[in-house]
């Protein structure tokens, strides 16, 4: 059976291999996708070994990094992510490095019926998450995407290395009061229920959409703060589905329908 996998440490709360599934099922593609359990210490030679059958594979933490550094080929966008989240067997035996996150993430804000041409956007965190997604929201030809982070020099470096595609800039958070129309949080402060310092000036209520890369069971710090502020809010959760339908496509020519398999993952999740 045509083989794929998903990479990570650890791996086992990934949802990638229900997701897969659920794809393959709709589309009547018939493949395997495993959890692969890669150790910390010997990555390339783990991958090298799944890619003697194995055709695909998606990669999450903490090996995103390494899998761009060993591939034969790479997309644009994940050469300019810095980043690989999927991985292809070519014909010729050679692989090709991708990264779908930022597609992914653009997928499902225009699911959610969010214009990112003209708008006004702020950026939180300037981490591998952030990264990978600036090339695709800058290819949404924005009117102004500024970065904020708590460390201002890393959004400052990535806006070297990004300015060239659009309208990019750095922010302090002191300084950013202006309301925008989309905020998009890629820090990990979720993850410990915290929040970047933030002015409840950014949020028009009614109007600002506020897009959380994390998702949890219950809504996130950033999500509550910005509901609480009269803001649209959505959780990554939907990202996450649409880096997937990414992958899927690239590996089987075959886009599956999103919209039924998040839908059960919301389900399962709440
Ligand atoms: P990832 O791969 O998820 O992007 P990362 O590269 O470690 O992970 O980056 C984490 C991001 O979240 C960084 O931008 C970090 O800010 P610093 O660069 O200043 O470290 C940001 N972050 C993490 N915890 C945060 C918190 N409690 N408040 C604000 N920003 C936070």
């Amino acid at each position: 059976m045509d083989r794929y996998g998903v990479f990570g440490n650890p791996i086992g709360h990934s949802k990638s291999p229900q997701i897969h599934a659920l794809f393959a099922a709709q589309t009547g593609q018939v493949l395997s996708y495993e959890p692969l359990l890669a150790p910390l210490d010997d990555f390339p030679a783990f991958a090298q070994a799944f890619f003697r059958d194995g055709l695909g594979a998606n990669v999450t933490v903490p090996f995103k990094e390494q899998a761009y550094r060993m591939t034969d080929q790479l997309t644009e966008r994940a050469r300019r992510a810095g980043a690989v989240n999927t991985l292809k067997k070519l014909d010729d035996g050679r692989l090709l490095g991708d990264n779908t996150d930022g597609a992914g993430l653009v997928s499902d804000l225009l699911n959610a019926g969010v214009t990112l041409a003209g708008q006004r956007i702020l950026l939180l965190g300037a981490g591998g998450a952030v990264r990978g997604v600036l090339e695709p929201l800058l290819a949404q030809q924005p009117a102004a995407l500024t970065i904020a982070n708590r460390t201002t020099s890393k959004a400052e470096q990535l806006v070297r290395e990004f300015a060239e595609l659009g309208p990019l800039s750095a922010g302090d958070f002191a300084d950013l009061t202006a309301p925008v129309d989309l905020i998009i949080n890629g820090t990990s402060a979720s993850l410990g229920g915290e929040l970047p310092p933030l002015a409840v000036t950014l949020i028009e209520p009614g109007h600002t959409f506020c897009y959380d890369m994390m998702y949890a069971a219950t809504p996130t710090a950033f999500c509550r703060w910005a509901a609480a502020l009269g803001a649209i809010t959505r959780d990554g959760l939907g990202m996450l589905v649409e880096q997937a339908a990414e992958a899927f496509e690239l590996w089987r020519g075959i886009r599956p329908d999103t919209a039924p398999v998040l839908a059960e993952l919301r389900r399962q999740l709440s």
